[in-house]
């Protein structure tokens, strides 16, 4: 039997940011209960991946957890937490939710304790280090966040980790009582139903038993081409994803087999596709590893399908890709491509081989909010000089009521604000509308879930004219993609439109050959 993942559709949730049941402005786990039918029914995704709901500090909203097994009373409780997974497995819908492992909130009890004195049983939970001779950091590591990657805590004169904000400490993977309490941790939440985990900066903690320093990279740009700031002058080979973390991957793996058909996916970032694929291990790593090519790469015929082509070629038959176009760290899909090529994308992440992970809102083409300084939130954009990642993580638009439907109308304000446009970017204005995104998501995921050729069939590249990608899904459908604004003319067998961005050609017809308007994307069933 395949495993569930593999045929589904993953939506991610920004809890804070989907359904505020209480009016405070900030959402919460009895808000997303609510949206349940909406995620289930209206949409019909398969599995909703939580961002993190725990106890925090909010430093860096969530990704800073001070208690793993818990609920932020932000958020709800237990109980509430419960409560969703029951709802969601009477909907038929899997519950993933967000494993912290690299980093704690320097609140959690386990690093109060480390950091309390040199002599502490949880001092080798955390990384400390003495100072460098000149009593400067103990190497050039840096934080993605800006600055160093150590910050010197006086009272022990020791320096500890923290890859990310001097609030999240990086915890020590090489002591094995760390391993066994995030086993715990992968119980906790397994034995209360969630189907998985997303692995946040999964690689990371694998780190050089030595702590080398990083060597100097050769542009200010990560691997994947993306504007890192100061934290892209070296080259992280050190830092991050040392071999070692196979052997965390193997352990984690293991607890999540002894639960049946669960699922885990790493966030990492790579862009060398043989070590991509190598964080599978041989079936008994991760059981898939996001891919950020399509969120990152130029958006054009020739880099997308070459990319394709390279993944394809890593991946083979052993993995099964899991792609995803937009996340809480990054500008909206929307707002990165423009609104016609927004909707060609979608139509690409929807028939492409592997299993798509959607970003809340994407489906209503939100864009991203222009927040201003005094609204700014994201420490981020704070430490490292780069843009924040507020804009990303508005509330939700449900409806063009005060607060987009997100807060009750009597709620003083939300946390952050609602983008621009929220009137017509709202599920109540494009639910009836059948040239809507939401309309266009709701048929390409029908379709989708109906058709094997699309949910698990192959993927073959085929002849375009410049300017157009095509593809071939298990020699059923044939998906044409315009990365062009010009009207282009292209070759096509007979066949009948599937589904296309300009839904007025939906069930036509076509042979010999097809116009296809500018960033227009069609999926056509081969007779
Ligand atoms: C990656 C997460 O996606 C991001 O939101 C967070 O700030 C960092 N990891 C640190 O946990």
């Amino acid at each position: 039997m395949e495993p569930w993942w593999k045929h589904a559709v993953i939506y991610q949730i920004y809890p804070r940011s989907f359904a505020d049941s209480t009016g405070d402005g900030i959402g919460d786990l009895m808000g997303i209960r609510s949206k349940v039918p909406y995620l289930a029914e209206t949409l019909g995704v398969d599995a909703i991946w939580l961002s993190p709901f725990y106890p925090s500090p909010q430093a860096d909203f969530g990704y800073d957890v001070s208690d793993y097994c818990g609920v932020n009373p932000e958020y709800g409780t237990l109980a509430d937490f419960d409560a969703l997974v029951a709802a969601c497995t009477e909907a038929g819908l899997k519950v993933i939710v967000d494993l912290v492992p690299n980093h704690s909130s320097d609140k959690h009890e386990w690093f109060i304790d480390s950091r309390s004195s040199i002599d502490s049983p949880k001092r080798d939970w955390y990384v400390w280090r003495d100072p460098a001779p000149d009593g400067g950091p103990p190497n050039n590591w840096l934080s993605v966040f800006g600055g160093p990657a150590w910050t010197l805590d006086e009272r022990t004169g020791q320096y500890y980790l923290h890859s990310f904000l001097e609030e999240q400490p990086d915890l020590d993977w090489r002591n094995p009582a760390v391993r066994r309490a995030m086993a715990d941790v992968l119980r906790f939440w397994l034995d209360r139903g969630v189907a998985g985990f997303r692995l946040d900066v999964a690689h990371r903690i694998g780190k050089d038993p030595e702590y080398r320093d990083d060597p100097m990279a050769e542009g200010s740009l990560d691997q994947l081409g993306k504007d890192m700031a100061d934290y892209g002058t070296l080259d992280h080979v050190n830092s991050v994803g040392h071999p070692d973390a196979h052997g965390y991957f193997k352990e984690i793996r293991s607890v999540l087999d002894g639960y049946g058909d669960t699922f885990s996916v790493g966030e990492i970032h790579e862009g060398d596709w043989e070590k991509w694929a190598s964080w599978h291990g041989d079936g008994d790593e991760l059981h898939q590893v996001f891919d950020f090519s399509l969120l990152y790469a130029p958006w054009t015929a020739e880099g997308i399908g070459d990319l394709l082509d390279a993944q394809e070629a890593a991946v083979g038959d052993r993995f099964w890709p899991n792609h995803l176009m937009g996340n809480h760290d990054e500008p909206r899909l929307a707002t990165r491509r423009g609104p016609a090529a927004a909707r060609a994308a979608a139509v690409l992440l929807l028939t492409t081989r592997g299993t798509p992970t959607l970003y809340y809102g994407d489906e209503l083409g939100m864009v991203d909010a222009d927040i201003a300084a005094d609204r700014q939130l994201d420490p981020w954009a704070e430490g490292a000089g780069v843009p924040g990642r507020d804009g990303c993580r508005t509330p939700m638009q449900w409806s063009a009521d005060p607060h987009g439907g997100f807060s009750p109308a009597t709620a003083s304000s939300t946390w952050l604000p609602l983008a621009d446009g929220f009137e017509e970017r709202c599920v109540d204005e494009q639910i009836a509308d059948h040239d809507s995104m939401l309309s266009l998501y709701r048929d390409l995921l029908t379709l989708r879930r109906v058709e094997p050729a699309l949910h698990g069939g192959d993927y073959r590249r085929r002849e375009a004219p410049d300017g157009v990608l095509a593809f071939e899904r298990a020699g059923v459908f044939l998906v044409v993609v315009s990365f062009v604004d010009d009207p282009i003319e292209v070759p096509v067998p007979d066949s009948s439109v599937a589904i296309s961005t300009d839904r007025s050609l939906d069930a036509k017809s076509v042979s010999g050959s097809l116009t296809l308007q500018g960033n227009q994307a069609i999926v056509l069933r081969l007779s």
